[in-house]
């Protein structure tokens, strides 16, 4: 099964590049750039690493990030992530970043956005990639409008917007005018909701947001309706099953709603949200899923799948990719 689903040609819809931030490199990073850490050693991260909630994780993962300062820094941690997708498989990647962690420390907008737009253009066409701009929720939306502002120059990089960060009382109807924005520039909505937060997060994240996929959306199980609705108009939810696991969201993965989604006929893809953090890339998160919940080969593939049919990528690329998964499913013949 590893080798199966480690080749298995995919999309990750669900990552912040943030999130992929590894200790050896925030070590090497914070040297390059004369940064403080409070940690001495890897063992000492990995100690730290031990999360209660949400909340625990955002708090050293904000953090961290303050390593990065120049292009060069946001290149490297790009080019980093795309090539540990590329051993997983990922054909293609939609990746989220913060402006707001960088921009809050001095950082210019245009120095995080040229960093990682050279090293995905490198990366092609091995592993094509798109950014997603996300909105800090526990900040006001004023400052989510002041974001879109000094994005505006750089938008031809820029294919959706997001909303993360603490959930918990931060609902997505505040940030109804950034997203209005965000859209008529261009941009495609998508949201986290359900994460921590109740159903109803997710209802407001389609209605007033007009979210094309919700991130997480696990507490969607709660809404018998809500499930059925999300069935029915094709909404992607973008799982991942290992933060899920480390945030104590289901901390025993065997208790995880995916495969009821799945058998519900909603359009569910695992993806790794904050590998660095969480204990496991993409691929692992496939299997760990597998494990706790005894799916199948072709459990494998139908999340495949589903990575392609819920990705941004036109009609031609999303075909070609599902007759690459086919040519692959042949190619390795299930033994029995
Ligand atoms: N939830 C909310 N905000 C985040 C997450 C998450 O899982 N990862 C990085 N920022
Ligand atoms: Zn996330």
């Amino acid at each position: 099964m590893e080798r199966f689903v480690r080749g298995l040609p995919k999309t990750e819809l669900h990552i912040h590049i943030e999130g992929t931030l590894e200790a050896r490199m925030m070590f090497d990073l914070a040297r390059r750039n004369g940064v403080a850490l409070p940690y001495g050693s890897v063992e000492e991260v990995e100690a730290a690493y031990a999360f209660a909630d949400l909340q625990s994780f955002l708090d050293i993962y904000y953090q961290s990030a303050a390593v990065l300062r120049t292009e060069e820094d946001f290149a490297d941690l790009m080019s980093a992530y795309l090539a540990r997708a590329v051993d997983d498989g990922v054909r293609h990647a939609e990746v989220f970043f913060d402006p707001q962690t960088h921009t809050e420390r001095g950082v210019d907008i245009g120095t995080v956005i040229r960093g990682f737009v050279s090293a995905q253009d490198d990366a092609a066409p091995d592993i094509t990639s798109t950014l997603i701009l996300c909105f800090l929720r526990h900040l006001p939306a004023e400052a989510a409008v002041d974001t879109l502002e000094a994005a505006r120059p750089h938008l031809r990089h820029i294919q959706g917007v997001g909303l993360d960060s603490g959930e918990k009382g931060n609902p997505p109807e505040l940030f109804a005018e950034p997203y209005r924005l965000a859209v008529e520039a261009g941009l495609i909505p998508v949201a986290h909701a359900g994460e921590e937060g109740p159903a109803g997060y997710i209802r407001s994240a389609l209605d007033v947001l007009g979210a094309r996929r919700v991130d997480h959306g696990v507490r969607a199980w709660d809404d018998p309706e809500l499930v059925e609705r999300l069935a029915r108009e094709r909404v992607p939810l973008t799982m991942c099953p290992l933060s899920n696991q480390r945030l104590q969201v289901f901390p025993d993965l065997g208790l995880h709603p995916l495969k009821r989604f799945m058998d519900a006929g909603v359009l569910v893809t695992v993806n790794s949200d904050d590998p660095a953090y969480f204990g496991g890339y993409v691929g692992d998160n496939y299997l760990a899923i597998a494990e706790a919940l005894e799916l199948t080969r072709a459990d494998m593939v139908r999340l495949a799948r589903n990575s392609v049919e819920a990705s941004f990528l036109p009609e031609d690329r999303k075909a070609t990719l599902q007759d690459e998964i086919s040519a692959y499913v042949r190619s390795h013949p299930a033994s029995l």
